[in-house]
């Protein structure tokens, strides 16, 4: 028996990093996935990596109703049911100051990380409500905590889907449906590891990563066995939280005088 078995959920962006170790280890556990991504080519590999019975790939920008839509549609014709929405599809702009920042680029990454979210639970939960239960795991940020120079918009939406998570999770509570959010720190996917980062070198990313409790970067497949336990029953009684991933990014700074070395 997998920690999924007779689920079935819908996850975003599971093309590549978070979301397609999301997808995998979902799988693992006996889910079946629909998931989507603007990357078609990453995601049907991944589909057809996994023998396309338990994972249905679709073609889905998550800022557009309709397709959030569809879906919802497929899971339930496909598989019966909509346990589980994992909202993680997400773009980074980094680098670019409050004063520098078009309004363009801002409305640009609030429509995907901030709005998606939202369309992802509208279309969503009338599909678990049917189902009478469910859970829905939105990707935050420690950006969702703390502000961060170089990233107004991306700040301003993660701090937005931990608010959106606490007024749904207040809304369906008593319908079974639970809503909890995610905060990763520093993950080692395509967004950290690409262009993303602008002009921010390895040796800076290093730097970042030195000053925090656990000094290295975190892995995709840590976050996904996160979601797996907010996913499953085994997290029954958490709704409206928020679920930290950051190697103690958030705890603090650490004093290179006061820090235990490995013996
Ligand atoms: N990597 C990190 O350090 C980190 C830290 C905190 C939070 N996060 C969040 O985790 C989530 C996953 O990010 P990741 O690190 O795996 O990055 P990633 O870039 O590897 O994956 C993001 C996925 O979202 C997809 N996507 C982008 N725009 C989309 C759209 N309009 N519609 C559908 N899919 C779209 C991308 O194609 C990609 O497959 C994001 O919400 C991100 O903000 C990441």
């Amino acid at each position: 028996m997998g920690r999924l078995s007779g689920k079935v959920a819908i996850i975003s962006g599971g093309a590549r990093g978070q979301g397609e170790a999301e997808v995998r280890l979902f799988v693992a556990e006996g889910a079946k996935v629909v998931f989507g991504d603007v990357l078609d080519d990453l995601g049907h590999a991944v589909e057809k990596d996994l023998g396309g019975e338990h994972a249905v790939y679709m073609h889905h920008d998550v800022r557009d109703e309709g397709a959030w839509l569809t879906m919802v549609s497929a899971a339930e014709n496909r598989f019966g049911k909509l346990d589980i929405l994992v909202n993680n599809a997400g773009i980074l702009q980094f680098g670019t100051m409050t004063h520098e920042t078009t309004l363009e680029d801002y409305m640009a990454l609030v429509s995907i990380n901030q709005v998606g979210v939202f369309l992802g639970m509208k279309t969503a939960i009338p599909a678990m409500l049917r189902n009478k239960g469910g859970a829905i795991v939105n990707t935050s940020s420690t950006n969702g905590f703390a502000g961060y120079g170089g990233t107004i918009a991306y700040t301003a939406s993660k701090f937005a889907v931990r608010g959106m998570t606490k007024t749904a999770a207040l809304e369906y509570g008593k319908a079974g449906i639970r809503v909890n959010s995610i905060h990763p720190g520093g993950i080692a996917t395509p967004m950290t590891q690409g262009a993303d980062l602008g002009e921010m070198s390895k040796e800076d990313q290093d730097a970042v990563y030195a000053g925090i409790a656990m000094p290295r970067v975190g892995q995709p497949e840590e976050v996904a066995r996160l979601a797996l336990f907010l996913a499953s029953d085994e997290s029954s009684y958490s709704t409206g939280s928020e679920f930290t991933i950051d190697g103690g990014m958030l705890a603090g700074t650490v004093n290179p005088y006061a820090q235990a070395q490995p013996s």
